[in-house]
């Protein structure tokens, strides 16, 4: 379930040039996104990551240690929704990555709205679906076929889908 090698150096890359200090990650699994997020923060950013399970982020945990970002990051487990309604919408984060439930997708992009910082970057996963966007098969490419054309109309955010690994999608908050 994790991201591409190359998608994870374009997300470590992106994090240090748009100066990300404080960012959010929404499913985490064993924590290779986290890690290259990380890896991109400057040593006093930091990283929220949200997960329901308790056993894939474990593993997570092990590789941050190791790979001397374990400090940078904090693991919340439980329903990522719930999680994020917790959230002060006074805590402001730089970047933020989706990469979870896909039927969740419009309800985070919501939630993290206000709590992205002005330009602040919001990056969601799987926005190309294997294609099946365009002829959607299941639930899951339903809910992301719909909410790409509602970003495209959006005028909370600047939006493009990249063909990068199997879509990447951009926000910029205006
Ligand atoms: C595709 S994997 C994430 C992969 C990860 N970003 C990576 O690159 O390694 C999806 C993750 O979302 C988590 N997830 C699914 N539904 C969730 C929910 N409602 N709340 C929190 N996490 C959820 C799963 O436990 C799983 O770890």
């Amino acid at each position: 379930m994790q991201i591409a090698p190359e998608q994870g150096a374009f997300m470590q890359l992106l994090t240090a040039a748009v100066g990300a200090r404080r960012a959010i990650e929404i499913g985490t699994f064993t924590g290779f996104s986290a890690l290259c997020i990380a890896r991109g923060l400057p040593g006093d950013g930091s990283l929220l990551c949200l997960d329901i399970n308790e056993e894939w982020t474990a593993v997570g945990r092990r590789f941050w240690d190791r790979a001397g970002v374990g400090h940078r990051i904090e693991l919340r487990i439980g329903d990522a929704l719930a999680s994020l309604r917790e959230l002060p919408e006074t805590e402001t984060f730089d970047l933020a990555f989706v990469d979870a439930d896909k039927t969740g997708y419009p309800a985070y992009v919501n939630e993290l709205h206000p709590r992205m910082a002005a330009n602040g970057l919001v990056l969601l996963d799987n926005t190309l679906r294997d294609g099946h966007v365009l002829d959607p098969q299941s639930l899951d490419d339903r809910a992301i076929a719909a909410l790409n054309a509602s970003l495209a109309a959006d005028p909370r955010w600047e939006t493009v889908l990249l063909p990068v690994a199997d879509g990447l999608t951009l926000l910029r908050k205006r």
